[in-house]
């Protein structure tokens, strides 16, 4: 049975990116190939529920690879990369609604697309984003962005107003963290509402 290593897979898409070229689409290619196999990532990095929601594999200025958990009911706010993002699913479902931008610098939905296992999506460093979990599973994904995921100056956008404002990492990591201590709250029994 084919195995996974993150640092192997790391390894792979710094490789890629070296290379030159179209790096993004090499990066897909290699997040396809893992995403076929979700119990051997599974293997590697354990139950999903209870693992953090967000865990950084690598992070510098050519590459950011992160472990993502979406947890139930999750509903996270729109926001930009400014670099290219390779986001593949390997347990659960996403929903991405896709926002144009206006000329005020607000934004207006647009399209959407939803990915469900083995999935994976190539965005454009223009694209506006925001991405839910409606269902009742945990969602896990490999992101691999093409760049310095952390510090490259970004804009996120208000729910209710579609303002932009500086993205704020913290605020991401809080909002997940939330949603996961509800839904594990959720799953105790007699503690449900
Ligand atoms: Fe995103």
């Amino acid at each position: 049975m084919a195995t996974f290593d993150k640092d192997e897979f790391v390894a792979e898409c710094l490789a890629a990116v070296r290379s030159g070229g179209r790096s993004n689409a090499a990066v897909k290619e290699i997040v396809d190939r893992t995403v076929a196999n979700p119990s051997a990532i599974e293997a590697e990095v354990g139950d999903r529920t209870v693992s953090p929601m967000m865990t950084i594999w690598h992070r510098s200025d050519e590459l950011t690879a992160l472990h993502i958990v979406w947890p139930p009911g999750v509903d996270l706010f729109a926001h930009d990369h400014n670099m290219w993002a390779v986001i593949g699913i390997y347990g659960g479902r996403e929903d991405n609604q896709f926002y144009r931008r206006l000329e005020d610098g607000r934004i207006e939905p647009h399209t959407g697309k939803t990915i469900t296992q083995r999935d994976v999506v190539m965005l454009g460093s223009d694209v506006v984003h925001s991405v839910a979990n409606p269902t009742r599973e945990w969602t896990a994904a490999l992101h691999v962005y093409g760049g310095e995921f952390f510090t490259t100056p970004r804009t996120m956008w208000s729910k209710e107003t579609y303002e932009p404002m500086p993205f704020d990492v913290d605020f991401v990591r809080q909002t997940l963290e939330a949603a996961a201590a509800s839904a594990r709250l959720a799953d105790v029994p007699g503690e449900r509402p």
